[in-house]
């Protein structure tokens, strides 16, 4: 009987640093770009008045993937307990035996810090080297520790709650700041909950890069319209993108098409140019996609193949 590994949220991160993230979740895009590697479209389940279920299915290296995540906001609230929670499960695409289930927080966490790496080395101006991180929540704290496994020293953190943003400054030995502090570093990183906006058209300098991750599904937003037009835009997939990400409002005001967009796949690949110019600002939209969770979960299993992390065995 096939034997499955579980990998809760500790041996994860035990098995991934956010170096090898950054590795892995490049050489993914590239994958993806070539064809090699495959991706569905997300489906969405929804479980009103509570929340939704994704499923985010992605094959590729021999194996199949799929990440089952919830995103149930009042959970916190009203049940104590996460508004994400989820399991990536992991099969041999040769023989479909299912190979492992790993934590997906811990993958999601991994995946998603690493792509603003990802976009902030291939986009930024050259020489770059201060970070802004607006929302050091989760994903903010894993966004920060994969610029700094990056090499980008120094950081100003911002958050409404200042204990979140010393504990982040404090443990990457960089500083807090207020939002105006933040915006004006090389490199900005929006990782808010997307229910209010945080970057507008004056505050655009040039030669900035902005990665905008927190608004993630329809109806978030932390750029204004007007800002995110007024940028040369990239985005990690134009389907998501466009439907549920920081692009979308300026989709749906008819200001960009997919013309003005570029996908990080194309500029990793060298096939389109990535910054226009020094004195331009880039942004990237992160929406989150599957073939990330796909590179963490398969660098996962490489570590436990290594012997370098353990894993409980579950005989089905
Ligand atoms: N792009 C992706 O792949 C991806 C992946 C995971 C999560 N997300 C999204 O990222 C967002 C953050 O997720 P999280 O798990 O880190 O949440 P979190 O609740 O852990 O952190 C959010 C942080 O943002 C702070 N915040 C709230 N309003 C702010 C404001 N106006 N300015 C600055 N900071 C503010 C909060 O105080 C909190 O510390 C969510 O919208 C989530 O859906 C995106």
């Amino acid at each position: 009987m096939p034997e499955l590994k579980v990998l809760n949220h500790d041996a994860v991160l035990a098995a991934v640093t956010p170096a090898e993230a950054i590795t892995h979740v490049r050489e993914a895009f590239l994958r993806h770009h070539r064809g090699e590697w495959v991706m569905p479209s997300k489906v969405y389940l929804q479980s009103p008045p509570h929340g939704d279920f994704r499923a985010m299915p992605a094959r590729g290296d021999g194996l199949a993937m799929l990440k089952w995540i919830s995103s149930f906001p009042p959970n916190p609230r009203e049940h104590g307990l996460p508004a994400v929670m989820g399991v990536v499960v992991v099969n041999d695409a040769q023989t479909s035996v299912p190979l492992a289930l790993l934590d997906a927080g811990a993958v999601t966490a991994l995946r998603t810090g690493a792509i603003a790496a990802v976009a902030a080395t291939a986009l930024a101006v050259e020489g770059a080297s201060s970070v802004g991180i607006v929302g050091c929540g989760l994903h903010g704290t894993w966004t920060a520790r994969c610029m700094a496994a990056a090499g980008f020293e120094q950081g100003i953190c911002f958050d409404p709650r200042p204990e979140a943003a010393q504990a982040l400054a404090d443990e990457l030995g960089w500083r807090t700041g207020s939002l105006a502090e933040a915006l004006a570093a090389d490199i900005v990183n929006c990782i808010t909950p997307g229910h209010e906006v945080v970057v507008d058209a004056k505050d655009l300098r040039p030669g900035l890069h902005l990665n905008m991750l927190g608004a993630d599904g329809p109806g978030k937003a932390e750029a204004t319209v007007g800002a995110v037009a007024s940028c040369a835009l990239f985005c990690d997939e134009w389907a998501q993108a466009s439907h549920g990400g920081e692009l979308t409002g300026a989709v749906e005001a008819g200001l960009i098409t997919q013309e003005s967009v570029t996908d990080l796949g194309s500029v990793l690949a060298g096939e389109k140019p990535g910054r226009p110019g020094r004195e331009s600002v880039t942004l990237f939209d992160s929406t989150g996609l599957a073939i990330q969770d796909l590179a963490i979960a398969a660098a996962a299993l490489e570590a436990l193949s290594a012997g370098r992390v353990e894993a409980q065995t579950v005989v089905l």
